[in-house]
């Protein structure tokens, strides 16, 4: 018997297949950032607690991943706890942090097969030595992996990051390390926490919030913004195509013409 059901869902497959080789005929963001945000809203919308909104978080985190992978975007920056986070209510602290161990205990395989790379920025000092040690080994494991770099902004801000640079700086042109005179923009930009990545060509926003949050500040300066007002749990393949689709239609200029 024909079943009606998975023919809509062949339909619907075909339909993201199309969907996706038309993105690829045209330059795909290389670089894709994403401040994940909404989870709370989300929760809070089905009378459930904030912390059921970062675990649906997380669901969606695995999902885009292996989309943008697919893609071919090279690399996905997900700011997954700012150094701000920690003003927030300590239980709800402790889950975010218990989340990397879990999403990589239950997604490394995955990650393997889709060849995905993790990566991690961020001040490792006040990180929990569990939540490290996750991300540490998902690091090596996956450290042969070429396809899609997954890099988590981990207790990561963008004015720390940049006072960092600046110290060190200071510090190498004090040992001779530095001259100043060859001090510009891309010697600065080796001293970020970014110095082995391009800059994102495509940020996106969740949940209708349209700021920055200290999010990667020196490396945003010619970046596209997309913003959605979907929350971070209800985030779909959809909107990541409509996303670079929109990334397509825009003209780049970096402060030239066209
Ligand atoms: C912002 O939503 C979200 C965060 C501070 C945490 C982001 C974390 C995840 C999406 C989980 C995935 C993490 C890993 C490591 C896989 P919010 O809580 O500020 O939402 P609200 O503004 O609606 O309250």
């Amino acid at each position: 018997m024909i079943n009606k059901k998975n023919l809509w869902k062949t339909a619907d497959n075909h339909n993201i297949e199309e969907r996706m080789r038309k993105i690829q005929s045209a330059p795909v963001p290389e670089h894709i950032a994403i401040i994940m945000d909404g989870n709370g809203r989300w929760a809070k919308k089905r009378a459930l607690p904030r912390v059921a909104g970062h675990h649906e978080g997380m669901k969606t985190v695995k999902r885009i991943a292996k989309l943008a992978n697919r893609l071919g975007v090279k690399v996905l920056t997900l700011y997954a706890f700012s150094t701000e986070n920690w003003k927030r209510p300590k239980a709800e602290v402790e889950f975010l942090m218990k989340l990397p161990q879990e999403f990589l205990n239950s997604f490394l395989p995955d990650l393997m097969e889709e060849n995905i790379r993790v990566e991690m920025m961020g001040d490792e000092t006040q990180i929990p030595s569990y939540t490290l040690k996750a991300v540490q080994r998902a690091m090596e494991e996956t450290s042969g992996n070429d396809g899609l770099i997954l890099n988590f902004a981990l207790n990561y801000g963008s004015r720390a990051e940049i006072l960092m640079a600046v110290k060190n700086i200071i510090q190498d042109a004090k040992n001779d390390i530095l001259l100043e005179e060859n001090l510009n923009e891309d010697l600065f930009s080796s001293y970020l926490m970014t110095n082995q990545l391009k800059d994102p060509d495509l940020l996106i926003r969740t949940s209708g919030e349209v700021r920055l949050s200290n999010f990667m500040l020196w490396q945003l300066a010619y970046t596209e913004f997309w913003f959605t007002d979907v929350n971070w749990p209800d985030f779909k393949d959809v909107h990541l195509f409509e996303a670079v689709e929109a990334f397509q239609k825009r003209s780049r200029r970096f402060g030239g013409l066209s």
